[in-house]
């Protein structure tokens, strides 16, 4: 988990290191994903929404052509020359690959010194990996004085984390880290990039993330392994009529109609984008009325979906989201990010969150062992530029 740093801490902490203050430090949040999970690499729909958990990117040009950042997380220093740059298989590849697209897209970088901080926990489901990214392209645009537009900066992080790092993640992200905004979820459409920022009641509800002391071994293997088992689905939609390019234009008639020709693997995982892309549509007009009620069950069924087709979820999360959906006040409670171990999500009435907590807390050490962390959070703004 993230060692969580104070800011005056950090601004020490950088002076020892380089021997010089900081000049500014990027903040940059963490995501949610509220319902439409694996549908963002199949052209599909998403609703998440940035919180407050945020990196802490303090950093100060060193008129080099050498980057040095220090990592709380890992307790080390990373160095590396802005010339031939290359994947090492280290959590510097995240920054070398931000660094190595903007030199690409004819950018002119410098060498600076970096100090990540802050509380995103790693290997979470909270997406540390996307909001480095932004953090590393807001910080270069901020030290070496040219712009992204927001559209440019989003694609850009994510080819360094395809191409660079060699996960093959979808949009959502980067599109939500950049884009993110306090008190309202980001519904968007990953094939045509069209979005709309949709107000999440946040009187009377609130979002608990609960951790489950797993970390997300995601495996970029399950999750390509996923991509190609949607790709097999299209493939075999395609070949019965060739206007079906994604899974995205596939409808549930369609899909049942077919059951009987397909491969049972595959029909569950295209199942579940198919009724996921329906769940987000529905979620959005349920929040729109609002029907929180609705909201959370289907919050729920994504759940169910991910855990029974896609097969995404662990025995963990399932166990949380069980214990969950016993509190009263809870209205639905779901595993979020890619899954394999990391958090869930559930929509929890205000005055009931203490009585959450208590009650997971207890029942869920008690089984597994393991330690639940709770992170009460309303979605929150998205990148934050500080002068130091
Ligand atoms: C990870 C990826 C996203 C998305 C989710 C699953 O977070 O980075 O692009 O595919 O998994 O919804």
């Amino acid at each position: 988990m993230a060692k969580n740093t104070r800011p005056d801490q950090e601004k020490k902490k950088f002076n020892e290191l380089f021997g010089s203050p900081a000049e500014f430090v990027i903040r940059s949040p963490g995501r949610i994903n509220i319902i439409g999970e694996h549908t963002d690499y199949n052209d599909g729909f998403v609703f998440p929404a940035t919180i407050n958990c945020r990196i802490d990117f303090l950093i100060s040009g060193n008129g080099t052509k050498r980057v040095r950042i220090y990592s709380t997380n890992f307790e080390e220093m990373a160095e590396f020359e802005l010339d031939g740059l290359k994947r090492t298989h280290h959590w510097s590849d995240y920054i070398k690959g931000v660094v190595s697209e903007l030199i690409k897209a004819g950018h002119e970088v410098g060498g600076f010194d970096g100090f990540i901080g802050g509380n995103v926990p790693i290997g979470s489901g909270l997406s540390s990996s996307a909001s480095l990214e932004m953090a590393v392209s807001s910080a270069c645009m901020t030290l070496f004085d040219f712009v992204l537009d927001p559209l440019e900066q989003i694609k850009l992080c994510r080819r360094a984390e395809n191409s660079f790092v060699g996960v093959g993640c979808g949009i959502m992200d980067q599109f939500v880290i950049r884009m993110g905004k306090k008190n309202y979820g980001l519904f968007l459409d990953c094939r045509s990039l069209d979005y709309e920022l949709v107000p999440i009641p946040t009187d009377e509800l609130v979002f608990v993330i609960i951790y489950s002391g797993v970390k997300r071994g995601l495996g970029a293997t399950e999750y390509h392994q996923r991509q190609k088992q949607c790709e097999r689905g299209v493939l075999f939609f395609s070949s019965l009529n060739k206007s079906l390019r994604s899974l995205r234009d596939v409808t549930e008639d369609f899909l049942f109609v077919n059951r009987e020709k397909m491969d049972p693997l595959i029909f569950r995982r295209c199942r579940h984008v198919i009724t996921e892309n329906r769940r987000v549509l529905q979620a959005v007009e349920a929040l729109k009325k609002p029907d929180m009620q609705l909201f959370g069950e289907l919050m729920n069924q994504s759940h169910e979906s991910c855990k029974n087709d896609y097969e995404v979820s662990s025995k963990e999360l399932d166990l949380l989201v069980d214990l969950a959906r016993q509190v009263p006040g809870v209205l639905g409670a779901r595993m979020t990010g890619a899954g394999f171990g990391g958090c869930t999500i559930n929509l929890v009435s205000r005055n009931r969150v203490e009585d959450l907590q208590y009650k997971i807390g207890n029942l869920y050490s008690r089984s597994t062992g393991l330690t639940p962390l709770f992170y009460v959070t309303d979605p929150e703004d998205s990148v934050i530029i500080e002068k130091l």
